[in-house]
């Protein structure tokens, strides 16, 4: 009896893994997500397994308009170095990304962050910078904070702790996802620029630093086909030894 109800739960946990998805287009900012679902998301934070149970986390929840409203003013940028590092990651056709089994569709970014020297077109597009464009619309923000002076003990740049961070934020966003609750991490607000900017709208104190922020909310338009590949699990597992795969 119980393997039957195991299995059926297992069943519910595989396909909201497999359904979490990067939620990229604009928020409905008529449609806030309910104070419990946010209550849940925060529910699966606290639950997520970390490092010596070191549970080096605060979330900041923003959901107040002129804060975000200040947050949307904040310069986000693109540097060269994501632009050349991104470059390496991108297929440019659905064809391409499906034999590649990883990375992205280059047509989800902007054109110019497409080619390896893309940024200086970035850098003279001042009104691109600002993180208003993937800002807008968006009632609720989550960003997850944490003290890098406990580090997980002996653990060389703490890297136990970056990848508990790591628990954290899927713990948060499966649980987003089976709400049925729009989730996109954006990876910018922990660029050291942002950072500080947002140290003065949120107080936040100088040694507490961003792992990453994530917006939540519904999409205000029918989201685009977005193909999302993986490898086939022969791919990346190795039976008793570890064997170099072909591609
Ligand atoms: C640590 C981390 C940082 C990420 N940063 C961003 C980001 O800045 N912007 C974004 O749109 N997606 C970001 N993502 C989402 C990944 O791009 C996405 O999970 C991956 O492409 C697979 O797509 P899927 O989430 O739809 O399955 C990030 C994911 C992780 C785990």
């Amino acid at each position: 009896m119980s393997n039957v109800s195991g299995t059926s739960e297992f069943a519910g946990i595989g396909e909201v893994i497999r359904r979490r998805h990067s939620e990229r287009v604009l928020f409905d900012p008529h449609r806030r997500p309910a104070e419990s679902d946010l209550q849940a998301i925060l529910e699966a934070a606290r639950w997520a397994p970390t490092a010596h149970n070191m549970q080096n986390f605060e979330v900041i929840v923003v959901d107040d308009e002129a804060t975000l409203e200040a947050i949307g003013h904040v310069r986000g940028g693109t540097s060269e170095e994501f632009v050349k590092e991104n470059y390496a990651q991108l297929s440019f056709s659905e064809e391409e990304l499906i034999s590649k089994g990883v990375g992205l569709l280059a047509t989800m970014f902007p054109p110019s962050w497409c080619r390896p020297d893309g940024w200086r077109e970035e850098v003279e597009d001042v009104e691109h910078g600002f993180l208003d464009s993937t800002m807008r619309s968006c009632p609720v923000l989550m960003i997850v904070v944490y003290d890098p002076r406990k580090r997980a003990p002996a653990s060389e740049g703490d890297f136990l702790g970056i990848m508990s961070l790591g628990c954290v934020m899927e713990n948060m966003w499966l649980v987003a996802e089976a709400l049925g609750v729009g989730m996109q991490i954006m990876s910018v607000f922990s660029a050291p620029h942002v950072e500080t900017e947002l140290r003065g709208i949120l107080s936040i104190p100088d040694y507490l630093g961003v792992a990453f922020a994530c917006r939540l909310g519904y999409p205000s338009v029918e989201p685009g086909p977005y193909l999302r590949v993986r490898r086939e699990v022969g791919r990346f597992t190795h039976r008793n030894a570890y064997v170099a795969h072909a591609g």
